[in-house]
């Protein structure tokens, strides 16, 4: 059957926030632009991040102090020039998706409510109850939509064009009929998302398996800083839904089995404000300890009944909800059950500030951009702060648009040919035809709780040496899978094979430059290298996968700038 080619300025995937900010100002700058996305954009995983959104606006805040909480929060590892673009940018961001319609909560004079997060100096998360990433979501869209951006829903984008260092394209399916679809164009803006289903409690959408990351690792790119996951403290206990931390910021305090408010030990000055690396080894470090609550104790309680019905109706409607919902537990009346859950990458494909990706430390690829989740440029280093991934892909998203919109003159078009499918016609023939013992379900659970046993929270050189050999035996009998559904029609069963190879893929990354940061910073923490080693690893680790999915790293520099390293305590 031949294959379609449609032909665009610019061709972005991923519909969530930084993905619809892009192509709403290539759009508004004339340019011909395509989202691709696998859900309905409003499904995409933004319009789950519930609690805010960081701009310095208050007058005992300012740009310099979330530039600082920023960097300090990354334990250093973020990029100062990227951190003071975003921090400088942020207020006007707010006011500019305010004008496109996002209705922010407001205090009594009027003027945008803000929360306090977690490692901020001042209440900064600017909200709309506790469905910011959802309100900003419909917001963007909506816009985006208006100005005319084509949007190719529930198509999934299984390749991207690429050849000497030149992106020219993205080569994707129907999902409803497998109709086979290249988009050629002269730019190229991946806008994927982030990858914590790879663990086994997590805060992501189905959707979030990381297909971005690995379809450029699978081209000989880099991936940035993988080994930096981001466990959020409140999930909800058994499923890891969100329970965000507005619930902390409006007073949510923690017990545990021994009704210790626990965080007095950890953090004694911002106690369950204390940035997220911190609070979440706290609450794994007192179930550890035998002090868990629930009947498997394994969860920690968060209390909220102090706070009253009005303000958790008023401020925390959907967490009430989910926690009745899932747990059945009313935070009105009692605590609820939350533990530590995989909820954010801080690692990606690497960018600069205008979302031009990385072919290595030096050199870029042409045509190609990254923002949102699925980048590093790195604002976020070892552990990002609350409410400012929500900031970092309007932000970004917007600005990279602009970028793109500057650069397209200079980039010509390299044409695209039915050729440029052979990649994902071999993938979707493989999947179809292998006849192998192997289900994806099989291994996808075992993927998930290796990644969370080894490579979680704490990790050892022993834990990541055994899941690296975990890893590598997954990919071999993932060689041997079989799926039941033959079909051409919403066949989500040779969908999930082919994410699932993703998943392997990515996981290696992130295990692999783990094991050989021999150090403990933001996110990542080594049980037996329990310190910060400025001197060797103050630099970002940049990995590199071979035909054979070997992995290589190298490392690259971190921009440093007027926040001097120190050591980090809350
Ligand atoms: O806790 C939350 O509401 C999540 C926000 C975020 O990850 O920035």
């Amino acid at each position: 059957m031949s294959i379609t080619i449609h032909t665009y300025d610019a061709v972005i995937v991923g519909a969530g926030l930084a993905g619809n900010a892009a192509a709403r100002e290539l759009q508004k700058a004339g340019k011909k632009v395509a989202v691709i996305t696998k859900l309905h954009p409003l499904r995409s995983h933004s319009g789950a991040a519930q609690g805010g959104v960081n701009a310095a606006f208050s007058d005992e805040d300012s740009v310099e102090l979330h530039e600082f909480d920023t960097v300090k929060g990354a334990d250093y590892l973020a990029d100062q020039d990227a951190v003071e673009f975003m921090c400088k940018n942020a207020p006007e961001t707010i006011r500019w998706a305010e004008r496109m319609g996002a209705v922010f909560s407001r205090q009594e004079n009027g003027m945008i409510a803000q929360r306090p997060f977690g490692g901020q100096s001042s209440p900064r998360a600017c909200y709309a109850k506790d469905r910011t990433g959802l309100t900003l979501l419909q917001t963007m869209y909506e816009q985006a939509y208006r100005e005319g951006v084509e949007f190719w829903d529930e198509y999934y984008a299984a390749d991207i064009l690429y050849e000497d260092g030149k992106a020219y394209g993205v080569v994707a399916f129907n999902i409803r009929n497998m109709e086979k679809v290249i988009f050629n164009a002269k730019s190229v803006m991946f806008a994927t998302g982030g990858y914590a289903r790879s663990f086994k409690i997590n805060s992501n959408a189905h959707a979030n398996t990381g297909d971005g990351l690995s379809i450029v690792a699978r081209h000989g790119l880099p991936l940035e800083d993988m080994e930096f996951v981001q466990f959020h403290p409140s999930g909800l206990s058994g499923n890891g839904v969100l329970i965000s931390e507005a619930a902390r910021g409006e007073g949510g305090r923690l017990f545990n089995s021994e009704g210790e408010r626990f965080m007095e030990k950890y953090a004694p000055n911002a106690m369950e404000l204390a940035s997220r690396d911190v609070v979440a080894r706290a609450i794994i470090q007192e179930i550890r300890e035998g002090r868990g609550v629930g009947p498997r104790k394994d969860a920690v309680y968060i209390d909220l009944t102090h706070l009253g019905a009005d303000l958790i109706m008023e401020r925390l409607p959907e967490l009430r909800d989910l926690a009745i919902t899932f747990l059945g537990l009313d935070m009105i009346k009692e605590p609820i059950l939350i533990s530590a859950t995989a909820h954010y990458s801080m690692g990606g494909i690497p960018c600069d500030i205008d979302g031009h990706v990385r072919k290595n430390n030096t050199e870029f690829v042409e045509g190609f951009y990254a923002a949102g989740e699925c980048s590093c440029v790195s604002v976020h280093g070892a552990n990002r702060l609350g409410a400012n991934s929500v900031l970092e892909a309007m932000l970004f998203g917007r600005f990279v648009g602009k970028s793109m919109v500057k650069d397209l003159d200079g980039i010509e078009l390299k044409v695209a040919t039915e050729a440029d499918a052979a990649r994902m016609n071999a993938e979707i023939e493989w999947v179809l035809n292998n006849n192998g013992t192997e289900t994806v379900p099989g291994l996808r659970e075992e993927l998930q709780q290796s990644m969370t046993d080894n490579a979680g929270v704490f990790r050892t050189e022993e834990t990541l040496t055994e899941q690296v050999k975990i890893l590598k035996e997954l990919r071999k009998r993932y060689k041997n899978i079989r799926i039941d559904d033959k079909s051409k029609i919403y066949n989500t069963e040779l969908q999930e094979a082919i994410e699932f190879g993703h998943m392997l893929d990515y996981s290696l990354f992130i295990v692999e430059s783990a094991l050989a940061r021999k150090e403990s910073r933001g996110a990542h923490y080594r049980e037996d290298f329990t310190t910060r080693d400025d001197e060797n690893f103050l630099k970002h680790t940049m990995a590199y996968m071979d035909e054979e999915g070997n992995i290589t790293l190298d490392y690259m520099d971190v921009v440093l700038g007027k926040h001097e390293l120190k050591a980090r305590s809350y």
